[in-house]
């Protein structure tokens, strides 16, 4: 059984190899004993208390709580605040309903005297070790309530000495992995973008001793892609609280009688041995659970995108010749990214004329789509649904479908505003439009951009008392539009871009079947941002990229070197074809080959990450599956003559027999051998690099 409850007031969440446990205490308060390695008797948590210090207070303040509200001496940040009709502000109750529904428990809270519950939802991933949350605030009564702030999920650490892991990245240098040890006081990690943004991920990892392969994380990962919030306070009662939800600085909902406001989920996961273990959990309930059926379990095409190449100066016949280039190397998507719709000559007009450019496509985009379905490839093409420039007709026509306040100047981010998405209007002619270009136009693959960040929280078509709720508000009108057009178009692809990675959160995962985590394709940075990312997200839901020189670090990086960094992940193509020799074309069709070979096991296998960059000169990283292990390995610079390297392979049979060819030279060995001894590499220079599969022997 994944859910236990001991003598109606002990409640214990099994998962294969993880525990979570929390009871009703003796005040009638849900107090969190225990999360951790797999504990089987639930009757031992009968008699234990988290109140492990003696405080003056007898609140709530010094237990670990399931959920901590406002008020009732409570001093730390808590994960809800509401206010009732007169002005009381603390939401009590004393002991708790319960539902079990196969794996999921649902825990009723009611208030000891309004007519208003918390259900707390916890669903038992048991094969994945995790365990999802999330909340329903219910008014029951007649007069309104307002919620202030209400998170998804409360966790509760005991002890001290945690170190918390996230990223403090920005446009081009996405997850620019940190980390820091909580010993007092807060640590916040908030979104206020109006998106998960390029700076700090909706997620928490938070460990002791936290290696790749030992040591205690605990993780969470937010299903939202709007203004998070993540708090992590070291309480002065001798625990950790970790919070995370909705971002509260721009949020308010008024629940009026009888409604009721449910919470993105927080998928919650503990693991005793590093953060291997965490990003395999995270890699199979993505694939399981929450990435798009469609294509949850087929790997990704090989994808020609033109932007890097040809920017807005698209032309269809270089277009065509430019997809003619990306046949022969071997892709199998060919994208045409900003510039083919009307007025879009630079990024200071266009956005929401949707209309294919008749100066650049006379004919429309027919042409183009039929020479490249002949060359056996789809075609698929860039959109930014969010935005409007103020140069476009939908402007002109609809000056107040976006967000604004009427006696201010409208701040522009990349020359352009945002649509109102919480307008119902703006998201019935964005499905209408959207809906006949893909209905008219043999489109297979979308890439759904979103290029800045919010300012106004005023809305036209909202009564001021609502504006709080925009950037909530604002999101779920992001997912209604990609849930319409998903499911008028079942087999389009859909990715998801935000001026690069803004938008890689569990949110967008319900929605899109892959990220672009970067605008920054310089090889040697994507190491490090692929290495950072692959933490909590999967390797196949990223595209990587290999483009010209790419002007950020201004340094040129080898075709290998530079190939082998975009194998990492589901590989893109962005160099201009027409502009590169045939012996550097003929380089990447044979990287192109040899990349769909083992893309299955890139995309679909265990990643470990062997090796980084942070630690020494080398990243190291393998992809196994039941068939072979595809090894990559990267130099950045030689240092003080050293020329070989060892490396050693995790996640093989010990005895199974691999083959494998370094070089002209063949080999076969064991699986232990490779674990333990490891297999000694010549590299040399700066950035050399190796890829080297190790067939497993049958
Ligand atoms: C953003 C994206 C890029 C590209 C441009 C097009 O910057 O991150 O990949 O699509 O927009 O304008």
């Amino acid at each position: 059984m994944s859910i236990e409850v001991y003598q109606e007031r002990l409640f214990t969440l099994q998962t294969a190899h993880t525990s979570y446990v929390f009871c009703i205490n003796e005040q009638g308060i849900a107090e969190n004993l225990y999360w951790g390695k797999k504990i089987q008797r639930t009757e031992d948590f009968a008699d234990v208390s988290t109140q492990h210090v003696f405080v003056n207070v007898n609140g709530p303040q010094s237990i670990q709580e399931e959920c901590s509200s406002y008020g009732s001496m409570r001093y730390k940040e808590t994960s809800l605040r509401l206010q009732f009709f007169d002005g009381v502000d603390d939401f009590r109750y004393r002991g708790c309903e319960y539902k079990i529904d196969g794996n999921v428990l649902e825990i009723v809270l009611k208030d000891i005297f309004y007519s208003f519950s918390v259900h707390l939802f916890y669903q038992v991933f048991e094969e994945e070790d995790i365990i999802k949350k999330w909340r329903v605030a219910e008014n029951t009564g007649k007069e309104p309530v307002i919620l202030d702030r209400i998170y998804s999920g409360e966790f509760g650490l005991f002890g001290s000495g945690y170190r918390a892991i996230n990223y403090n990245g920005r446009w081009g240098a996405e997850f620019l992995r940190e980390e820091d040890s909580i010993t007092y006081g807060k640590k916040v990690y908030e979104s206020l973008y109006g998106l998960s943004g390029h700076t700090v991920n909706p997620a928490f990892i938070v460990h002791r001793d936290g290696t790749e392969t030992t040591g205690e994380v605990y993780y969470g990962v937010l299903e939202y892609s709007g203004d998070f919030k993540t708090v992590i306070e070291a309480v002065n009662c001798g625990y950790l609280n970790i919070l995370i939800g909705i971002n509260d600085t721009d949020f308010q909902w008024k629940l009026a009688g009888g409604e009721s406001f449910t919470t993105p989920a927080v998928y919650g996961g503990y693991s005793d041995q590093g953060f291997q273990e965490m990003t395999h959990c995270l890699t199979r309930l993505s694939r399981n659970y929450l990435m798009p059926k469609k294509k949850a379990n087929q790997v990704l095409p090989v994808l020609y995108n033109s932007w890097y190449a040809t920017l807005f100066d698209v032309k269809c016949d270089e277009q065509i010749a430019l997809a003619r280039k990306a046949a022969d190397t071997g892709v199998e998507l060919f994208v045409i990214d900003d510039g083919w719709f009307t007025g879009r000559k630079n990024d200071k007009a266009g956005l929401g004329d949707w209309f294919v450019d008749r100066e650049k496509f006379p004919q429309g985009l027919e042409p183009l789509i039929r020479v490249v379905n002949e060359l056996g490839m789809k075609f698929g093409v860039w959109i930014e649904p969010e935005m409007v420039n103020p140069d476009s007709d939908l402007y002109r026509e609809h000056p107040e479908w976006i967000y604004c306040y009427k006696n201010r100047e409208v701040l522009m981010g990349r020359n352009q505003y945002m649509l109102d998405m919480t307008n119902g209007e703006v998201i019935d002619y964005l499905t209408q439009i959207f809906h006949k270009l893909l209905s008219e136009n043999k489109i297979d693959y979308i890439k759904w951009d979103m290029n800045r960040y919010a300012a106004e929280r005023g809305s036209a078509s909202l009564p001021k008392e609502e504006w709080q709720t925009i950037a909530w508000r604002n999101t779920q009108g992001v997912y209604t539009l990609i849930e319409r057009l998903r499911s008028r178009h079942p087999e389009v692809e859909f990715e998801a871009c935000a001026s690069g990675g803004a938008r890689v959160d569990y949110g967008a995962m319900r929605y899109f079947d892959e990220y672009w985590p970067s605008d920054n394709t310089d090889p040697l940075d994507r190491l490090m941002i692929q290495e950072s990312y692959s933490y909590l997200y999967p390797v196949k839901y990223m595209r990587a990229w290999l483009t010209d020189d790419f002007g950020m670090n201004r340094r040129k990086i080898p075709l290998a070197f530079s190939m082998h960094s975009a194998m990492c992940g589901s590989l893109g193509i962005g160099v201009n074809l027409n502009q590169i020799s045939e012996e550097d074309k003929e380089q990447i069709a044979d990287y192109v080959q040899q990349y769909k070979e083992v893309r299955a096991t890139i995309q679909m296998g265990e990643l470990y990450r062997l090796q980084s960059l942070q630690d020494g000169d080398l990243q190291a990283l393998c992809y196994n599956d039941e068939d072979r292990s595809v090894l990559f390995v990267f130099l950045d610079h030689q240092r003080y003559g050293a020329t070989c390297h060892e490396v050693k392979l995790r996640g093989l049979c010990e005895d199974a027999l691999y083959r494998y060819k370094i070089e002209e030279t063949e080999a076969v060995k064991s699986g232990a051998y490779l674990m333990q001894q490891g297999i000694l590499l010549k590299l040399q220079g700066d950035y050399d690099s190796r890829m080297i599969i190790l067939e497993k022997q049958k």
